[in-house]
């Protein structure tokens, strides 16, 4: 694909989407590009629709409107369908299975891939390259790990079904800002691997720093959006997410 190319389709095209719960209209025509290559953030507090987007993305919760990766229209494929599209994400509630071992959870992770033998291996390798702490830990169970390490297992799963868009609904939640700093850096790093990041976050200050576009959600529409440093300075995305010029979280 050419420069040029990509800059027609978007790997990811949200238009003028809606969800709702019943009679509650929990998104409501939103619209977000995310280009292969980039890392996207979305940000904005508690009930603003974050979860429902990424939901909905996902083909977990019906909706209406624009939703097209690389071009072809979503509705209408499964969730499984969008995994094996290149489409993966790692819900708010990691979701891991506490009983079974690191090693396990990657497993169940590669299967929607049917991965097996000297692929599944290869792959388990690439995801212990990058989370050194998960091959330490691959006899471990799950339910026994920190939390960082929990939510390096998320991804280290998602990764395994080899996605091409990564979503990821608040990786920072519940972790100290040492260990969001490390698996944001690992995030970053994925890039150059050629995966696309999709991040949700509450924790604005740590979406905006790890991103190339920012998007502000608040009661289920896009208040601003913008280049995440642009947004970062905006006294409006200051006062309301980044607690005034302080930097707290540092
Ligand atoms: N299963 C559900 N049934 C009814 N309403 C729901 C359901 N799930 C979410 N909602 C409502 O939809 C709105 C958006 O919720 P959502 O979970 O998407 O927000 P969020 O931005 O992810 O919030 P948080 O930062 O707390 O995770 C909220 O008003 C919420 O109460
Ligand atoms: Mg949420």
């Amino acid at each position: 694909m050419s420069q040029s190319d990509r800059k027609s389709t978007p790997m990811l095209e949200i238009g003028d989407l809606h969800v709702s719960y019943g009679q509650v209209d929990a998104v409501r025509g939103v619209s977000l590009s995310l280009n292969a290559g980039q890392i996207i953030s979305v940000i904005g507090p508690n009930g603003a629709g974050k979860t429902t987007l990424l939901a909905a993305a996902m083909g977990l919760l019906p909706s209406k409107g624009v939703l097209r990766f690389e071009g072809e229209d979503l509705h209408g494929l499964d969730v499984e369908s969008r995994v094996e599209r290149g489409l993966c994400l790692v819900p708010e509630k990691r979701e891991l299975f506490g009983e079974l071992t690191v090693l396990d959870n990657l497993q169940l992770g590669a299967y929607s891939k049917r991965l097996s033998g000297a692929a599944l291996r290869q792959r388990l390798d690439w995801v212990y390259e990058r989370f050194p702490r998960l091959a330490e830990r691959r006899s471990q169970r799950a339910n026994t790990l920190s939390g960082g390490e929990r939510q390096m297992l998320a991804v280290g799963r998602a990764l395994m079904s080899q996605p091409r868009l990564l979503m990821l609904d608040e990786p920072s939640l519940g972790l100290a800002p040492l260990i969001v700093r490390d698996i944001l850096t690992i995030v970053r790093k994925l890039r150059d691997d050629g995966v696309s990041i999709l991040l949700v976050e509450q924790n604005a200050r740590a979406a905006l720093e790890s991103s190339d576009e920012g998007y502000v959600l608040e009661t289920g529409e896009i208040a601003l959006h913008g280049r995440s440093e642009s947004l970062a300075s905006d006294p409006r995305v200051q006062a309301t997410y980044l607690g005034g010029a302080t930097h707290d979280d540092d």
